[in-house]
């Protein structure tokens, strides 16, 4: 990849394909990819004192509250370096996560790979709190998906714990019946909870997409994954090349 590392946010409805597409990413262009959806997971798997908390609202389909989030991101960006592990407690009072992720988002990995954003911000609060910090996205995609597509590729979505990849019953089966046989389906997958995180999805959306409207592409997400892929890909080539020149003109 030639140029500067990009800065990508990827949005969209539930099941809209931002995991599937992430995974194509960060293949290709090596990106930091940083999932609240997947980080709430980790924690509700291992059965922290956080994940016991989120859980209630992630199987309901319902919004983690803001402080939790925040709670789990700072975790995340913290287990990063093993000096503030030790005194995560005192890290967490004397830091705001928000700060934690922009000095994250400062480090050399990330300078040199880019941070690929997915599911965050997802409120206008957590978009004014990136917007304070000034953690801005060169581009922010948004798959664009028919609500009767979502609920359908949702009912049938099945997840590899193994390998982590995403996998669809239909659309996309698993290449083995030994990957089959270990799929697991996610609780909040159900037509009816689908339905309530679709909701609240259009209730925030606009804000979201008034947020970022300088850089929002938002782009056909109904149609196989290459062809969303081959079209995200030529819009991070045309960032890449427009930051090129630009350095060129300094
Ligand atoms: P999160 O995990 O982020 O869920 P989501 O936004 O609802 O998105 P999904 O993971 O369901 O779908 P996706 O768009 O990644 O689609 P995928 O690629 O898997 O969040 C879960 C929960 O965590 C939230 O409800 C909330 O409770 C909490 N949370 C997370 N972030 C939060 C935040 N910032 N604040 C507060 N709470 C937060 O694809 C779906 C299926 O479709 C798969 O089976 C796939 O194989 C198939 N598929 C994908 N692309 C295609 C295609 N092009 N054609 C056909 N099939 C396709």
């Amino acid at each position: 990849v030639v140029g500067e590392p990009l800065k990508v946010m990827i949005s969209g409805a539930p099941a809209s394909g931002k995991g599937t597409q992430c995974e194509m990413l960060v293949e290709k262009y090596g990106l930091v990819h940083i999932s609240t959806g997947d980080l709430l997971r980790a924690e509700v798997s291992s059965g922290t004192e956080i994940g016991i908390k989120v859980k209630e609202f992630m199987e309901n389909g319902i919004l983690v509250p803001d402080e939790i989030v925040t709670d789990v991101l700072c975790a995340y960006v913290v287990s990063f370096y093993s000096f503030f592990r030790e005194s995560k407690f005192f890290f967490f009072i004397i830091c705001s996560v928000l700060k934690i992720v922009k000095s994250r988002i400062s480090k050399p990995d990330v300078k040199e790979k880019g941070w690929l954003l997915d599911g965050y911000p997802r409120t206008a609060a957590q978009a004014q709190n990136l917007e304070r910090l000034g953690i801005r996205p060169d581009i922010c995609v948004v798959l664009d998906v028919p609500d009767q597509i979502l609920v359908d590729r949702c009912v049938g979505r099945m997840l590899d714990p193994v390998t982590r990849k995403i996998y669809h019953v239909e659309y996309d089966p698993p290449e083995s019946e030994e990957v089959n046989a270990r799929l697991i389906i996610r609780t909040d997958d159900t037509v009816e909870k689908v339905t309530a995180r679709l909701e609240t999805y259009k209730q925030n959306a606009e804000v979201i997409f008034s947020a970022y409207m300088d850089v929002l592409n938002k782009i056909d997400g109904n149609r196989p994954k290459e062809m969303v892929f081959g079209e995200i890909d030529s819009l991070l080539q045309q960032v890449q090349l427009v930051a090129k020149q630009r350095q060129k003109l300094i």
